[in-house]
Order: C-alpha cells, then structure tokens, then sequence
C-alpha cells in the first residue's frame, strides 16, 4: 500500500503526540503523584454519620478558632444540609466574618453535586463516597449563593443556599 509522504508525517505526528501525552500523563500520576485536588478521604455514602464531620450535630457553620471556621456540608438531591438552628428549622444561610479562614467540607449521599459560590473560589464537584475539601479565605464581604453547578436530577435548579459575608 502506498502511502503519500505528507500523509505519513501527520500519521506519525499524531501517534507521536499521542504516545508523548501518555507518557507525561503517566509519568505524573504515578511518579510524581499527582492528582485532583482534594477527594482524598473516602467515606460510605450510605453512613455519612460515622464521619465525625457529617455528624448531625456537626453540620453547619462553626468556629474553630479567633478567625477560623469549618463549614460541614451534606449534600443531596435537592439541597444542602448545613444543619438545624435553635427551632430546630433547616438553616439555610451562613454568615461568616470577612476574612475568616473558611475550611468547606462536603460529602454526597446520593449522586454527583455541585458546590459552588458564585463570586467566589469555592467550586468544587462532591461524589459520593468522598468528602470534598477546600479552605478558603472570604475577602468580599456580600451575600452569595452557594448552589450546584452539576446537573443531578430533577430538582438540580432548587439545590442552592446563601452565604453571607459581613463586616463584623
Ligand atoms: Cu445537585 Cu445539581
């Protein structure tokens, strides 16, 4: 069979690259061990109690230090639970001080969610079965929306909560 010249340099173009892409791929997975940012630590979808994080009384909003706060976050279809206030009703928005230390820590118990506030640096993707983390420092302060940025299911449009950010 013959092959035109030109027609032979594309071929060998493309199967190079190929090959050179694979290689630096692998060669930063497995030798240097790189991966996705965050998702590290694993947790049963089914049993998200048993995580101290995504204990029912943990959940939500709180202060760990002067400056310093956790924000522990179930999310499912088609809401985020970020804990129950004093009456016992769902909160729904956060407040945190502006230029507090915020470490978000979120968990799936059903499928693939978004997590992400607009305006912001947090956006992350949540699976079940791994607990997604970012810490972040708030430096505008406003209101936000915090919603799902992943289409899961019919209610994916009322999955959404709000942030503040005040000036204390
Ligand atoms: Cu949850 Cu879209």
């Amino acid at each position: 069979m013959h092959i035109h010249k030109y027609e032979k340099i594309w071929l060998i173009f493309g199967v190079g690259s190929l090959i050179l892409f694979l290689v630096i791929l692998a060669i930063g997975a497995f030798y240097k061990g790189v991966h996705p940012p965050s998702h590290m630590d694993t947790i049963d979808p089914k049993n998200v109690q048993e995580n101290e994080s995504f204990k029912e009384e943990n959940l939500g909003l709180r202060q760990v230090g002067e400056n310093e706060y956790i924000v522990n976050v179930l999310s499912s279809g088609f809401y985020y639970d970020l804990g129950k206030d004093e009456d016992g009703k769902a909160v729904n928005t956060i407040r945190i001080p502006v230029g507090a230390k915020v470490l978000f820590q979120t968990t799936s118990t059903d499928v693939v969610h978004g997590f992400h506030i607009a305006g912001t640096n947090v956006n992350m993707m949540v699976e079940p079965g791994h607990i997604s983390t970012l810490e972040t420092i708030m430096q505008k302060p406003g209101t936000y929306t915090l919603l799902c940025n992943e289409y899961c299911g019919s209610g994916h449009h009322y999955m959404a909560a709000t942030v503040e950010v005040y000036e204390p």
